[in-house]
């Protein structure tokens, strides 16, 4: 494996976020103040427990494929999935005749579509006050892969997109580093509402959020979960240890599988953990697209 080509290309992700690579991932420029206040306190600067950065042993990257075998691999779902571009604004009009209607039941919102209106004006908590735009979620409908992060930032909450900022920039190089693109994968966060002034959310504010993060992973079914950072990894797995320990240590959830890695907040404050998140990324490559 060569690290040296990944860090190159995640440098020259970097180095182009104000313009080219925000293009690139077909958003708008993020406002620099924005994500600056996101960067400092999304991901926390330092993982939670102290322990030093697991290293990565040495054979399991040279197991791996290169970035450029990768993108060539067949999905082992046979055809590419759909797309899942949800409109917009989801309007009654958009929905199909059966989701006409609001408060439904959790069991009966059987696609995103009608899981996202049926939220669309969420005041469960009380983050619903103080939100301009609900983040839902962004990426192909039946995802191999599935990303969960914390919460939406000043950028995120604006777009009404997840990752959006420097943050997602790193998280993009990274899939991209894959040979995937965001429509390839599904995107979203642990609350769908931008806490104020990027705070953690709070407890209650991620029992508010839980059910709707649940459908989506069942509707999603992803073949992989990757959890980015601390808030994902004890909202799926409260018993956890912080994520310095936990990371590349999968576990169940319900019939789904979960990899904990390094938020890309963190990474982008300390770069000398991102080798170790990109061993968690192949593994994650190799786990949702098994050779066929
Ligand atoms: N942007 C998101 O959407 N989620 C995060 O956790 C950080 C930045």
């Amino acid at each position: 494996m060569d690290l040296t080509i990944l860090l190159g290309e995640l440098e020259r992700v970097l180095a182009r976020l104000d313009d080219a690579g925000i293009r690139h991932l077909s958003i708008a420029p993020a406002d620099p103040a924005a994500a600056a206040d996101r960067a400092a306190t999304t991901g926390s600067a330092t993982p939670t427990d102290d322990a030093p950065l697991p290293q990565g042993n040495g054979s399991e990257l040279d197991a791996a494929p290169a970035p450029g075998e990768l993108a060539s691999r067949p999905a082992s779902r046979g055809q590419r999935p759909p797309r899942f571009p949800l409109p917009a604004a989801v309007t009654q009009a958009s929905l199909a005749p059966q989701w006409k209607g609001a408060g439904l039941a959790l069991a009966e919102l059987s696609t995103l579509e009608a899981l996202q209106f049926n939220f669309r004006d969420c005041m469960a908590c009380k983050l619903g006050a103080t939100r301009n735009r609900l983040v839902f979620g962004t990426g192909c409908a039946r995802p191999p892969l599935m990303f969960i992060g914390e919460g939406p930032g000043a950028e995120e909450d604006q777009q009404g997109l997840p990752f959006v900022g420097r943050a997602g920039a790193l998280l993009a190089g990274l899939i991209a580093a894959l040979g995937l693109t965001r429509d390839d994968v599904y995107i979203t966060n642990v609350v769908k509402c931008r806490p104020p002034g990027n705070r953690t959310p709070e407890p209650d504010e991620i029992a508010s959020c839980r059910p709707i993060l649940l459908r989506q992973v069942e509707l999603l079914d992803p073949r992989l979960i990757v959890t980015l950072g601390n808030v994902p990894l004890k909202a799926l797995n409260p018993l956890a240890a912080g994520i310095t320990k936990e990371r590349g240590r999968t576990f169940a959830f319900g019939r789904w599988t979960v990899l904990p890695t390094f938020h890309p907040s963190y990474l982008l404050r300390n770069a000398a953990a991102i080798p170790t998140c990109w061993l968690d990324f192949r593994r994650a490559y190799r786990e949702a697209y098994p050779a066929v």
